[in-house]
């Protein structure tokens, strides 16, 4: 039996030298170890032997056995390296210094715009700041002052995660977490990705970017809040823009706005575009709720601020004459590649 086990080895040895595939050494384990291979096959003959040799041929059979498997790791080993140097050195046939031929990509617009408005208020000594888009219920709703039955929570139904977490519907899900981390006096911006289970037509989308602001200071009053968004929305429109500002239920806010631009494409006059108002909706706003300052750790006796919620996919759509949110979202470069800067 001795002898048997032997040659086993050498026989071993030799077809492994040959198993160049990880499927051929995954044949030789089957012929070896597997429930009719061959050191197997000698485990069961130890039964006709008597007790003395079986202790003895048992510890060399195992031998054999742990020998096998350690030689058959080491060969998957060897041939996934092989591969992987095989594939370094392929990739290397590709020179990337070539100059790239075709089309280049190119920043989204809103991107484009999220960054200009970014550069607008950090001159303006706002921080920026970012946040998660998975949330959980208190901060997107009851930190801002929006209660487990409050109707306001019928407009934003989202999308939940069977922990109870959601997606978040708007970017003031960040303005306790801001409000934690700086306290006051603090100015910020926090741009994020929202969602709302909604039906998609050209003005819907489950998916869209909201710049949210807020400013917390001794002192802060709307005349603050007016001249910020008149200064922001002049600076990306790249002209002089009239707004005005209307009442607008928030329950984050008190009082809360709806503030107005005069409309870009007709000067006022009244277009399709603007309902032939004169006036385009872009961004709610108001003076931060009591309420929702205290949950974020500041004395509202002390302090006041304003926040504000831009629609930065609306904005875009706006800045770019953009008809169909959908195009924003779809991928299709025949839409996106118009937006390419020089
Ligand atoms: N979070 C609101 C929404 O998505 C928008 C909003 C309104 C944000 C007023 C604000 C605000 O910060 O003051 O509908």
């Amino acid at each position: 039996m001795k002898e048997k086990i032997d040659s086993l080895r050498q026989g071993f040895e030799q077809e492994l030298a040959k198993a160049a595939s990880s499927e051929a050494v995954e044949k030789l384990r089957v012929a070896y170890l597997g429930r009719k291979g061959s050191v197997t096959e000698l485990l069961k003959g130890l039964k006709d032997v008597g007790a003395q040799e079986k202790k003895e041929l048992g510890q060399h059979i195992n031998q054999l056995k742990k020998q096998v498997e350690e030689r058959l790791s080491q060969q998957v080993e060897a041939i996934r390296a092989a591969e992987e140097q095989r594939e370094i050195d392929s990739a290397q046939q590709y020179d990337v210094t070539l100059p790239v031929g075709g089309a280049l990509g190119s920043y989204h617009p809103i991107t484009v715009v999220q960054r200009q408005l970014e550069e607008i208020f950090a001159s303006m000594g706002f921080i920026v700041e970012d946040y998660n888009e998975i949330v959980t219920d208190y901060q997107c709703f009851e930190a801002v002052n929006i209660p487990k039955d409050h109707p306001a929570r019928d407009m934003q139904d989202t999308y939940y995660l069977e922990n109870g977490q959601l997606l978040k519907t708007h970017t003031s899900a960040a303005q306790n977490f801001i409000l934690q981390k700086y306290g006051a006096p603090v100015r910020a911006i926090f741009p994020g990705r929202c969602f709302r289970n909604e039906a998609t037509d050209a003005s819907h989308e489950t998916t869209f970017f909201q710049m949210e602001g807020i400013m917390v200071d001794k002192n802060i009053s709307i005349s603050n809040l007016i001249y910020f968004m008149k200064t922001m929305l002049s600076e990306v429109f790249e002209r002089d823009v009239k707004v005005r500002l209307r009442p607008g239920f928030f329950p984050f806010v008190e009082p809360g706005f709806e503030l107005d631009i005069n409309c870009l494409i007709c000067g006022g006059e009244g277009c399709s575009t603007c309902h032939h108002s004169g006036w385009v909706e872009l961004c709610p706003c108001g003076m931060i709720h009591p309420n929702v300052l205290k949950m974020g750790g500041v004395d509202p006796e002390e302090y006041t601020g304003f926040a504000f919620g831009l629609g930065l996919t609306r904005l875009v759509m706006m800045k770019y004459g953009v008809k169909d949110i959908r195009d924003l979202n779809s991928g299709n470069l025949k839409a996106l590649s118009q937006f390419r800067q020089a």
